[in-house]
């Protein structure tokens, strides 16, 4: 056992947890709704961020249209507690049960991209800010290894990968750790197979990035668990409505119900190379 084990066992449950992937189009951004929601409905104080200020599209997978996003807070035009949102399943009942506060991005308009060096330390501040108010501030960060990326969260989050079983989808997420860990050493990283044909499938995907990671980062990565390809995702996408309340039973959403849970109550464990992984070099 070392530092980190002995640490994680008393370690609250992360409040700002990025989604990462590398690669576009693996399903960070339905990842992010979902796994927002999920937390919602376990009673937890949840804020949906999209850090993804080049492509956002958190208000179009949840079919809204917020007045203010994170492009009139960068623009200086409203503060960044004045563009969040309620995110409400239920308008007609007025029920508030599992609702979900979010913070739109701004699509297209390469404006994180643009971010000067002060003011992207000035968003990773607010997010910061954030990260107190809320028991969990999900991140939906933008594909690429850019440094707007890389450095949108601070040090201590804790990052989900989003992968899926393609080449790329491996190489790029083998990147993004790469560069992620060279930043910060001890790095939370936790993966996540989705689009998963199966079991099986999912965890020859997990062994192939970990034992790469392993071998050449020295990084042990852990499984937080796979999420199935399931066609209820996209019905659930085409009609802008999360997926737990469209399809309360789907496999997907079932799965990252599980994975919230395991994120709230499963001890991480060490995330540096164990000493059985570091010898022989
Ligand atoms: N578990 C899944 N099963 C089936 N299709 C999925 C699943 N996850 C994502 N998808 C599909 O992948 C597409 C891209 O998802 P999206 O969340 O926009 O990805 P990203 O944000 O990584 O670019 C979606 O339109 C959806 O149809
Ligand atoms: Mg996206």
């Amino acid at each position: 056992m070392n530092g980190t084990s002995l640490l994680g066992a008393i370690k609250p449950p992360p409040p700002i947890i990025q989604i990462a992937s590398g690669k576009g189009g693996v399903g960070k951004t339905w990842f992010s709704i979902t796994l927002a929601d999920a937390l919602a409905s376990m009673k937890r104080n949840v804020l949906l961020f999209d850090g993804d200020l080049g492509l956002a599209n958190v208000d179009v997978q949840l079919g809204i249209a917020p007045k203010y996003d994170l492009g009139s807070v960068i623009a200086g035009r409203v503060k960044l507690s004045d563009a969040i949102i309620t995110y409400r399943h239920d308008t007609v009942s007025g029920n508030s049960q599992g609702d979900f506060d979010v913070l739109a991005g701004k699509s297209g308009s390469g404006v994180l991209n643009a971010l000067t060096q002060p003011e992207l330390k000035g968003l990773q501040q607010g997010i910061i800010v954030l990260g107190d108010q809320y028991d969990h501030v999900v991140v939906d960060l933008a594909a690429g290894l850019d440094q707007s990326v890389m450095s949108l969260c601070p040090k201590g989050s804790t990052t989900l990968m989003i992968v899926n079983d393609e080449p790329t989808s491996l190489t790029d997420a083998y990147a993004f750790i790469k560069l992620l860990t060279r930043q910060e050493p001890q790095a939370d990283i936790r993966i996540v197979i989705n689009q998963a044909q199966s079991k099986e499938q999912a965890r020859r995907t997990f062994a192939a990035l970990s034992n790469a990671c392993r071998n050449f980062l020295e990084f042990d990565l852990q499984l937080l668990g796979f999420v199935p390809k399931d066609n209820l995702v996209r019905d659930s996408i085409r009609h802008q409505t999360p997926i737990l309340f469209r399809h309360p039973q789907s496999k997907a959403g079932e799965a990252v119900k599980r994975i919230a849970e395991a994120l709230l109550t499963k001890i991480p464990v060490n995330t540096v190379a164990s000493p059985q992984s570091m010898t022989g070099r």
